[in-house]
């Protein structure tokens, strides 16, 4: 879920929301015959390719799906469910862990079900919208019993944050300072202790560990950008997925920041740069008839999100930011090597000679997938290289790519670096601020909403989920549907199978849908149980792909989409290409983040937005109208937590 706009031309979705976008500046023309008949090509050596790619040697850069089931899990699958619960398969467990509003030490304060906890109180408890989370063992701790998670809180329903809702703060009076203050608590990052009792229960414990960082907490900036934006800002917003460094560190990923920026200044007019990231007047705004309500205006309390003021905020925002969990009194750094997109994720892998490669995406309509390289290779023993006091190292020295996939299923890596690829000769810090222009010069291929990336434990297989475009003017083999309301998953492998190459085979990998669906180009092809919209995706250790997804609350249950049930998590084979459906969310919400425990015998999942109205518009005098999970009817409002999900017989999870 997502608060975004304004981009340039054309019309466009962001996270559900229909927004006017960028055009296409690369296409190719094939439809979605092209696709499926190259799966089918490929599909021809089938049987024997998948045993010889399992025993290692199938021919590089060939992508193959077997045809029969590998046994890579076991559970027996969970029917689509419009429930307003978290449904896992039979002889598993989902039990609640961390809700919006739980105290961050497992103490107090204590949750107001009427939503009337001060901004003071939310500093001290879960932020709102749980999204990509991480798991930290903590040293000398057994990790399957403790540790620490990292959970981002991407956004906030300002209806349902306050007692009154915002509706009713009207322009031109200001948003109470308390509410800015309590908004800007409920973004940003928890961190907290959590742990195993007797009986397999986890919960969070109090510790000194625990912290929220905040829209307004100090950040660091680093890397390229600093000799353009300074070195230092307040906050993080707007966090979407995440990653994890080999050193231990937290990357959260700044998205849609573009909703928390606005201004009342009536003379303000939005300039390219700013039409480029979806600056504009208003921000978020609620629609209500023909009026727009804007949802934050943070503005009109801190300069430093009014667009009109010279000195704004918002070019320090829409990066990575680095988190050290274990070290409360640790300063975030946003890592401006990484560029400045509405970034999802950040799956960092090593090259083949140890350098760093993290892979990402920007996710709008018609946007780019980026792979960043670091300089030098990651060395454990060099530790002034890593960790978030570091400068200068591995995340703020080395080059920026993206991708441009070709028609014929090869694809290349485009640096970002001035004087090259046809970007004009200057400053490479300019690249790092204003990087979707850099990627339009290059050429790159706009994509179908690029969300989270994941790379195969063991063949380094590269998968990205392309959530959905229902506007593509122009369609190529990489994006193949002109509306594509169910998104896709494509995938690739680098030369030499080294994330360190420069030029890799792709193919798509599954082209969600609903089979019931009344346009068959809207069916998919989906090997098991239906799904539309894949967004979060993550490897296991054993390689199972997990999906996890977000239909837009304005499509749940709606002809054409009903069949689906709601939002969903779902274990798919790579080798045979079997989906099958591991869990529903109740009703309005999406299902996202992932994280295990070593063993997997744990695996935490976040639902984030329950009850989120088809027109986003929550109504603060019944809050339970859509959904009152997870403390159920009559105790104040649905609320997004993380689960934790468990095998009841104690096994690994998917086995
Ligand atoms: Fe925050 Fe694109 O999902
Ligand atoms: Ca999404
Ligand atoms: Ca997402």
């Amino acid at each position: 879920m997502v608060n975004g706009n304004t981009g340039n031309s054309g019309t466009q979705e962001v996270d559900g929301r229909s927004e006017p976008g960028h055009s296409a500046t690369v296409s190719m023309s094939a439809l979605i015959e092209a696709a499926l008949s190259r799966r089918a090509f490929l599909g021809v050596t089938v049987a024997g390719a998948c045993a010889a790619l399992m025993e290692g040697t199938g021919r590089a850069g060939e992508l193959v799906r077997c045809t029969h089931p590998t046994g890579l899990f076991q559970f027996r699958n969970v029917p689509a469910s419009q429930t307003d619960a978290v449904v896992v398969p039979e002889g598993y467990v989902a039990e609640v862990l961390y809700r919006w509003g739980d105290p961050i030490n497992g103490v107090g304060p204590a949750f107001r079900p009427d939503a009337s906890n001060s901004a003071e109180e939310q500093n001290r408890q879960a932020g709102m919208g749980h999204d990509g989370m991480e798991f930290f063992a903590i040293p000398g701790v057994d990790p399957n019993a403790r540790g620490l998670l990292s959970v981002n809180h991407e956004y906030t329903d300002q209806i349902l944050l306050f007692t009154d809702g915002v509706i009713g703060d009207r322009p031109p009076a200001p948003m109470p300072l308390e509410k800015v203050h309590k908004s800007m608590a409920s973004h940003g990052i928890s961190v907290v202790e959590i742990a195993r009792g007797a009986d397999g229960r986890w919960a969070v414990a109090d510790s000194p560990k625990a912290r929220r960082i905040t829209a307004d907490t100090p950040v660091a900036i680093a890397g390229p950008a600093t000799e353009l934006i300074g070195t230092a800002t307040r906050g993080t917003v707007n966090n979407c997925s995440a990653g994890r460094t080999p050193w231990g560190t937290y990357l959260t990923c700044e998205e849609n920041f573009q909703g928390v920026f606005g201004t009342n200044d009536p003379t303000w007019e939005p300039s390219a740069e700013d039409q480029r990231y979806g600056l504009q007047k208003l921000g978020f705004s609620y629609t209500i008839g023909e009026d727009k309500v804007p949802a934050f205006r943070w503005w009109e309390h801190d300069p430093r999100f009014d667009l009109a003021r010279p000195d704004n905020d918002a070019v320090r925002f829409g990066y990575v930011v680095e988190i050290d969990p274990q070290d409360p009194a640790s300063t975030p750094v946003k890592r401006t090597a990484l560029g400045r997109i509405r970034h999802e994720n950040a799956e960092l892998t090593l090259a083949t000679d140890g350098r760093v490669v993290v892979y990402m995406g920007d996710d709008q309509a018609g946007e780019f997938i980026y792979k960043f390289i670091s300089r030098e290779s990651y060395d454990p023993a060099r530790k002034e290289l890593h960790g978030v006091t570091s400068r200068g190292g591995l995340l703020d020295d080395g080059t920026l790519y993206v991708a441009r996939l070709s028609e014929d299923g090869t694809g290349r890596w485009l640096a970002l670096v001035p004087g090259e690829n046809g970007i004009p000769a200057g400053n490479p810090a300019a690249i790092s601020v204003m990087t979707r222009q850099a990627a339009d010069a290059v050429g790159a291929t706009p994509m179908d909403r690029p969300e989270w990336l994941a790379v195969h434990p063991q063949t380094n297989e590269v998968y990205v989920s392309l959530t959905n475009h229902s506007s593509r003017e122009t369609t190529d083999p990489g994006n193949p549907r002109t509306k594509n309301i169910f998104g896709h998953i494509l995938r690739w492998r680098e030369t030499g199978d080294d994330p360190g190459a420069l030029e890799f085979d792709w193919q798509i990998f599954i082209l969600a849908g609903n089979p019931a669906h009344p346009e068959p180009t809207n069916h998919g092809n989906v090997a098991g149980d239906a799904f539309g919209c894949p967004d979060g995706l993550k490897f296991d250790s054993s390689g199972v792909l997990w999906i996890q997804t977000d239909m837009s609350s304005s499509v749940l249950g709606k002809p054409g989409y009903a069949e689906l049930g709601n939002n969903m998590m779902l274990a798919a084979d790579p080798v045979s290409g079997e989906v099958r459906r591991f869990l529903t969310g109740p009703v309005g919400c999406e299902v996202t983040g992932i994280a295990f425990t070593p063993d997997r015998k744990t695996m935490f999942v976040n639902i984030q937005h329950p009850g989120e109205p088809d027109d986003d518009l929550s109504d603060p005098s019944n809050p339970e109208e859509i959904s009152s999970w997870p403390d159920g009817k009559g105790f104040g409002r649905p609320r997004s937590a993380t689960v934790v999900v468990r095998k009841l017989d104690g096994g690994v999870v998917g086995s």
